[in-house]
């Protein structure tokens, strides 16, 4: 017993990922979409199932594949999708972590038929998506929820806001300052703010590092409220 929760740390944990783009459709054949590869909420997702939690994780657009049986794949397409699975979920998860890089905006209407061009110039009009996170720390009871956040200016300012913003216990903060850190890379540089604003910068790692270094939070948490 002992050794298996050792070994298992997160045995009997229900942890939630989101992970991936998601795409705002113009019309059948187009979308508003990011680069968003997946590979980060897909490295949170296998890291957490290699230490006994059971995963769903919830993925907008993306060629990546798990084949591990504990991970409860969810394809969705539109960030109104993704807002319903999560919520669908979130009631029974003790971990949700924020990983997808949802879109902010969608076009207002899509279209029926493809879009046909003409000579008059052409414009979309945008309308703002839900904040799948933000609405998940309006309602979180005891859920540890984590969140990322992408800035290119006062990075840790913007951090903290985003954390009173959505009610977080934690941030990860990604850099894209540094050569090698980002959305089509493998590697991330990030730094890790908590509810009480502690600050822990971390080096430049491997996707599948940083997981880890979350996953270690999520335990660190659990240990310290046991
Ligand atoms: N997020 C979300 N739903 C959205 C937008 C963002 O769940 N509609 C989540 C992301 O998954 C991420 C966090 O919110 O965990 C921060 O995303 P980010 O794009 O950095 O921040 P925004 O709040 O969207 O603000 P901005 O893009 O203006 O910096
Ligand atoms: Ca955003």
């Amino acid at each position: 017993e002992k050794d298996l929760e050792s070994r298992l740390p997160l045995r009997g944990k229900k942890i939630m990922v989101t992970a991936g783009p998601t795409y705002e459709a113009i019309d059948p054949v187009r979308f508003i979409g990011n680069h968003s590869s997946g590979k980060m909420g897909f490295d949170i997702a296998e890291s957490a199932a290699n230490l006994g939690a059971e995963v769903i994780l919830i993925s907008g657009p993306t060629h990546l594949k798990t084949n591990n049986s504990v991970i409860n794949l969810i394809r969705v397409t539109s960030a109104q999708e993704m807002y319903n699975v999560c919520h669908q979920y979130f009631g029974a998860i003790d971990v949700a972590i924020c990983a997808a890089a949802v879109a902010d905006y969608r076009p207002k209407v899509a279209a029926d038929q493809k879009i046909k061009k003409s000579d008059a110039e052409f414009s979309i009009e945008l309308e703002k998506t839900k904040d799948i996170l933000a609405s998940l720390g309006q309602i979180k009871q005891k859920q540890f929820l984590i969140g990322f956040a992408l800035e290119t200016e006062n990075e840790i300012e913007n951090a903290k806001l985003k954390i009173r913003k959505k009610n977080l216990d934690l941030i990860v903060l990604n850099s894209l300052q540094d050569k090698g850190a980002g959305f089509a890379t493998s590697t991330n540089k990030i730094t890790f703010i908590d509810k009480d604003f502690v600050i822990e910068p971390m080096p430049l790692k491997s996707k599948e590092a940083v997981a880890d270094d979350i996953m270690t939070k999520v335990i660190t948490h659990y240990e310290k409220n046991s």
